[in-house]
Protein backbone atom coordinates (compact mmCIF):
# COMPACT_ATOMS: atom_id res chain seq x y z
CA UNK A 1 0.00 0.00 0.00
CA UNK A 2 2.87 2.46 0.71
CA UNK A 3 5.54 2.46 -1.90
CA UNK A 4 8.25 4.49 -0.09
CA UNK A 5 8.68 6.70 2.33
CA UNK A 6 8.46 10.46 0.49
CA UNK A 7 9.91 12.55 3.32
CA UNK A 8 9.79 13.39 7.14
CA UNK A 9 8.60 16.58 8.61
CA UNK A 10 10.47 18.50 11.09
CA UNK A 11 8.51 21.42 12.94
CA UNK A 12 10.77 24.19 13.19
CA UNK A 13 10.26 27.98 14.59
CA UNK A 14 11.85 29.58 11.75
CA UNK A 15 12.96 28.43 7.81
CA UNK A 16 15.32 30.48 7.36
CA UNK A 17 17.54 29.74 10.68
CA UNK A 18 16.70 25.63 10.02
CA UNK A 19 17.94 26.02 6.61
CA UNK A 20 21.39 27.44 8.10
CA UNK A 21 21.69 23.39 10.00
CA UNK A 22 20.21 21.45 6.65
CA UNK A 23 21.55 23.23 3.42
CA UNK A 24 24.58 24.76 5.68
CA UNK A 25 25.89 22.77 7.58
CA UNK A 26 24.09 19.38 5.99
CA UNK A 27 24.66 20.72 2.78
CA UNK A 28 21.35 18.99 1.60
CA UNK A 29 19.64 20.95 -1.56
CA UNK A 30 16.94 22.95 -1.24
CA UNK A 31 14.02 21.95 -3.46
CA UNK A 32 10.88 23.83 -2.89
CA UNK A 33 9.88 26.32 -0.70
CA UNK A 34 6.73 27.70 -0.29
CA UNK A 35 4.06 29.51 1.84
CA UNK A 36 0.78 27.57 2.61
CA UNK A 37 -1.33 30.06 4.73
CA UNK A 38 -4.34 27.68 4.08
CA UNK A 39 -2.86 25.53 6.45
CA UNK A 40 -0.78 28.21 8.62
CA UNK A 41 2.58 26.85 7.51
CA UNK A 42 5.65 28.02 5.27
CA UNK A 43 7.70 24.84 4.24
CA UNK A 44 11.05 23.65 2.77
CA UNK A 45 11.68 20.55 0.81
CA UNK A 46 15.29 19.78 1.15
CA UNK A 47 16.81 16.73 -0.90
CA UNK A 48 18.18 13.09 0.56
CA UNK A 49 18.65 11.00 -1.93
CA UNK A 50 15.26 10.41 -3.97
CA UNK A 51 13.82 11.52 -0.95
CA UNK A 52 12.99 14.75 1.14
CA UNK A 53 13.00 16.10 4.51
CA UNK A 54 10.30 19.00 5.02
CA UNK A 55 10.76 22.04 7.34
CA UNK A 56 7.76 23.24 8.35
CA UNK A 57 7.15 26.14 10.40
CA UNK A 58 4.01 28.04 11.53
CA UNK A 59 3.09 31.15 10.45
CA UNK A 60 1.16 32.22 13.93
CA UNK A 61 1.13 30.71 17.04
CA UNK A 62 -2.62 29.83 16.68
CA UNK A 63 -1.90 27.38 13.83
CA UNK A 64 -1.69 23.73 14.23
CA UNK A 65 2.35 23.57 13.94
CA UNK A 66 1.97 26.58 16.24
CA UNK A 67 0.25 24.79 18.94
CA UNK A 68 2.79 21.54 18.28
CA UNK A 69 5.85 23.94 18.91
CA UNK A 70 4.17 25.34 22.10
CA UNK A 71 4.09 22.12 23.22
CA UNK A 72 6.91 20.02 22.08
CA UNK A 73 9.34 22.32 20.63
CA UNK A 74 11.28 21.45 17.60
CA UNK A 75 11.62 18.04 16.14
CA UNK A 76 10.05 15.50 14.38
CA UNK A 77 6.55 16.00 13.28
CA UNK A 78 5.44 13.56 10.78
CA UNK A 79 6.52 11.32 8.34
CA UNK A 80 5.14 10.56 4.87
CA UNK A 81 4.57 7.35 2.85
CA UNK A 82 4.39 7.91 -0.87
CA UNK A 83 1.06 6.43 -2.60
CA UNK A 84 -0.20 5.60 -6.57
CA UNK A 85 -4.21 6.42 -5.87
CA UNK A 86 -4.66 7.90 -2.63
CA UNK A 87 -8.46 7.83 -2.98
CA UNK A 88 -7.68 3.85 -3.08
CA UNK A 89 -5.56 4.37 -0.31
CA UNK A 90 -8.00 6.41 2.27
CA UNK A 91 -10.82 4.02 0.85
CA UNK A 92 -8.74 1.19 2.52
CA UNK A 93 -7.30 2.28 5.34
CA UNK A 94 -10.98 3.76 6.19
CA UNK A 95 -12.31 0.23 5.80
CA UNK A 96 -9.57 -0.84 8.02
CA UNK A 97 -10.89 1.62 10.85
CA UNK A 98 -8.02 3.82 10.68
CA UNK A 99 -8.72 7.67 11.46
CA UNK A 100 -8.42 10.04 8.57
CA UNK A 101 -7.99 13.76 9.40
CA UNK A 102 -8.64 14.97 6.23
CA UNK A 103 -12.11 13.53 4.84
CA UNK A 104 -10.67 14.22 0.92
CA UNK A 105 -7.19 14.55 -0.46
CA UNK A 106 -6.14 18.75 -0.33
CA UNK A 107 -3.49 20.04 -2.90
CA UNK A 108 0.29 19.10 -1.71
CA UNK A 109 3.61 20.85 -2.20
CA UNK A 110 5.02 20.49 -5.85
CA UNK A 111 1.85 19.51 -7.34
CA UNK A 112 0.87 16.62 -4.67
CA UNK A 113 -2.04 15.51 -2.99
CA UNK A 114 -2.19 14.54 0.40
CA UNK A 115 -3.73 13.37 3.15
CA UNK A 116 -2.96 13.05 6.81
CA UNK A 117 -4.20 10.40 9.22
CA UNK A 118 -4.21 10.36 12.73
CA UNK A 119 -1.64 9.80 15.29
CA UNK A 120 -3.88 7.54 17.02
CA UNK A 121 -4.39 5.19 14.12
CA UNK A 122 -0.11 4.86 13.64
CA UNK A 123 1.40 4.55 17.59
CA UNK A 124 1.36 8.17 17.93
CA UNK A 125 2.85 9.39 14.83
CA UNK A 126 0.90 12.01 12.51
CA UNK A 127 1.49 9.73 8.86
CA UNK A 128 0.97 12.07 6.01
CA UNK A 129 0.05 10.10 2.63
CA UNK A 130 1.66 11.57 -0.71
CA UNK A 131 0.14 10.82 -4.19
CA UNK A 132 3.11 12.31 -6.94
CO1 LIG B 1 4.64 16.59 4.89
Amino acid sequence: MFDAIDHVGIAVEEIDAALETYTGTFGMALVHRERVPAHGIELAMLAVGAEHVELVAPLASDTPVGRFLSARGPGLHHIAYRVADIDATMATLRGRSVELLDETPREGALASRIAFLHPRSADGVLTELVQR
